[in-house]
């Protein structure tokens, strides 16, 4: 297997290991394993991928989330990104599909606001439009990295509260349905997610972060505005031109992305399985002490 750096120091395209290796084989997995804790985000390309090879090669990471209540492909291990609607045509830019598209063009992390956080998403391309479409990441490590020491302190101890329906009503007031609301409740976490193997800190917030434990509103809002801001930062990103055969995977806990826009007429279809974090991923550190998840 061979490592190519990607930068702006995270990312990199694994050459000479298949999904199907990282399934059936130990020391693959090992490999890959350690280029994720290292690289935060790992491409893989001209791969045959089918929902199987692609959830056989997730499992070994952890357990596979089970999609969420509103999500194309709810209940199955699949999350199913596209704007084609039942009648096998493009849907119109209004349209629930697209509303839910452009909430994933602001910069995020997966599943935050859920009981258990991800620890990887693996998305993989299905039907991919001519121009535009891209996936861009940054590093919540490198930028946790480049804040200043006290800031850093400051964020040790510091806990943020993320909600679905807060990232949903920056694109429609209602895109996030009442099941929804329901079965997502708030979350509060650590603002900083320490790696468990490496010892390294990162940001750990997204599109759904709208408070700090124990700050005002206003000021709460305004520290994660700002980092959210340092963390993506113009030059500090991986931007990902999808080719077909294309698989991507992700470090959710050190990593940030956003979708970005493409011609509102073309088909754009991608699959994505994401694996749940554990104790060993760092999970339990990030719990906060001293909340309950509001409601
Ligand atoms: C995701 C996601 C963006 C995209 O799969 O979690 O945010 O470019 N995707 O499709
Ligand atoms: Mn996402």
């Amino acid at each position: 297997m061979e490592i190519v750096p990607l930068g702006p120091g995270f990312a990199a395209e694994l050459r000479g290991v298949t999904l199907e290796d990282v399934a059936s084989d130990d020391a693959a997995y090992a490999a890959v394993r350690a280029a994720f804790e290292e690289h935060s985000v790992l491409v893989f390309r001209g791969q045959d991928v089918t929902d199987e090879i692609q959830l056989a090669f997730s499992r070994r990471f952890g357990p596979p989330e089970v999609t969420k209540v509103g999500s194309q492909g709810t209940g199955s291990h699949f999350v199913i990104l596209s704007t084609i609607g039942p009648d096998g045509k493009v849907v119109p830019a209004d349209h629930r599909l697209s509303l839910r598209a452009r909430a994933n063009q602001l910069w995020h992390t997966d599943s935050s606001f859920k009981r258990v956080p991800a620890l990887a998403s693996v998305l993989s391309a299905r039907i991919i439009p001519a121009r535009g479409g891209e996936t861009e990441y940054v590093s919540t490590r490198v930028a946790f990295e480049r804040l200043d020491p006290a800031l850093r302190n400051k964020l040790q101890n510091s806990f943020a509260w993320h909600d679905y329906a807060h990232s949903r009503s920056q694109i429609a007031p209602d895109l996030a349905s009442p099941e929804e609301r329901a079965a997502l409740p708030p979350q509060c976490w650590r603002m900083v997610w320490t790696n468990p193997v490496n010892g390294r800190g990162a940001i750990y917030l997204a599109s759904h972060a709208y408070a700090v434990e124990g700050m005002e509103a206003a000021a709460g809002k305004k520290l994660i505005d700002e980092l959210m801001e340092a963390a993506t930062a113009a030059g500090t990103s991986y931007l990902h031109p999808w080719r077909e055969g294309d698989v991507v995977m992700w470090d959710n806990r050190a990593t940030m992305h956003r979708g970005r826009p493409w011609p509102a007429h073309e088909p754009r279809l991608m699959v994505r399985t994401t694996i749940s974090a554990t104790a060993a991923d760092g999970v339990d550190t990030m719990h906060s002490p001293s909340t309950q998840a509001a409601e």
